[in-house]
C-alpha cells in the first residue's frame, strides 16, 4: 500500500473504538489520505494489502516472503532471508527497511506503530517510527523489535529477545528486555579474508 507521510517519526491519533468507516477514515489520514475518495482508495488497498500480509507469513520459500513484503512496500536489499510467520508492522509496512544480507529467521514480530488507547495519553506517546536493520544483521527466531529502533550492521539479536533500543553494530544483545552480551568478531574476520555470506546463495527453503 502506499503510504504518502513522510518515512520519519510522526506523532499518531491515540486509539479509540470508533464504527468502522470512522476508523478507516482515521487510518486514511495517518497515511496521508485526506479526502473521502483518497480514504476509500486507502481501504481497497488495505484490503489488498492484508492478503499480501497473510501470504508472506505463509509461504512456504524465503524468496516470495521478500517478494510479498516487497510489495506491501518493506524496502528490502539484495540476499536477504526472511523466516516464516514473521510480521513486519501491519499498519506501517514502510516504514521497515532491511538492508543486504540480512536474515530474519521465523515468528519475528518488527513493530513500527504504537497507538495506545486515549485513556493512556497521559503515560505512553501515540507515534510512528522506522525501523532500520543494518547490512548483515541477523534476528534470530522468535524476537519482537520496537518501533524507532535500528539493528546495527552485523547485530545477533539472540532467539527470544525483546529489543526496545538501539542495537550498535556488531553486538550480540539478548534477553528481555536486550542487553548487550558481547561484541561479535568472527564477522571482521570473515569479511577480511573475503568470505561470502551464506545469504547469496539460494539459502533453505525454510529459514525458521
Ligand atoms: C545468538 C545465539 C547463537 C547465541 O548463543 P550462544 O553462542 O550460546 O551465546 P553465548 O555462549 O555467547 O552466550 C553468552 C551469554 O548470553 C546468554 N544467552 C545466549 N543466548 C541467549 C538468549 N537467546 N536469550 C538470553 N540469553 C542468552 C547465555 O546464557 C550466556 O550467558 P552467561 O554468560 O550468563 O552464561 C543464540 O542465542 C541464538 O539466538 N540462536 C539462534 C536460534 C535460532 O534462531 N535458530 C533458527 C534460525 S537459524
Amino acid at each position: 500500500m502506499k503510504c504518502k507521510i513522510p518515512i520519519k517519526r510522526k506523532e499518531l491519533e491515540y486509539y479509540s473504538c470508533t464504527p468502522i468507516l470512522q476508523t478507516m477514515r482515521r487510518s486514511a489520514k495517518q497515511h496521508g489520505y485526506n479526502t473521502i475518495w483518497g480514504a476509500i482508495w486507502f481501504t481497497f488497498w488495505s484490503v489488498v494489502d492484508y492478503g499480501l500480509h497473510l501470504g508472506a507469513q505463509f509461504s512456504p520459500t524465503p524468496g516470495t516472503r521478500v517478494w510479498l513484503q516487497k510489495r506491501r512496500g518493506v524496502k528490502i536489499g539484495k540476499n536477504v532471508q526472511i523466516g516464516p510467520f514473521v510480521a513486519l508492522d501491519y499498519v506501517f509496512p514502510n516504514f521497515v527497511s532491511i538492508s543486504d544480507g540480512v536474515s530474519i529467521a521465523g515468528w519475528n514480530y518488527i513493530l513500527t506503530h504504537v497507538t495506545p488507547l486515549e485513556y493512556h495519553n497521559c503515560d505512553f506517546d501515540s507515534y510512528v517510527a522506522p525501523v532500520k536493520i543494518e547490512k548483515d544483521a541477523w534476528i534470530a527466531i522468535g524476537t519482537i523489535i520496537l518501533p524507532g529502533v535500528t539493528i546495527g550492521e552485523g547485530a545477533v539479536v539472540a532467539a527470544g529477545s525483546l529489543v526496545t533500543k538501539d542495537v550498535e553494530p556488531h553486538a550480540l544483545v539478548a534477553g528481555t528486555p536486550a542487553r548487550f552480551i558481547k561484541r561479535l568478531t568472527r564477522y571482521k574476520e570473515h569479511n577480511s579474508r573475503g568470505g561470502k555470506h551464506d545469504s547469496e546463495g539460494k539459502g533453505s527453503p525454510d529459514n525458521g
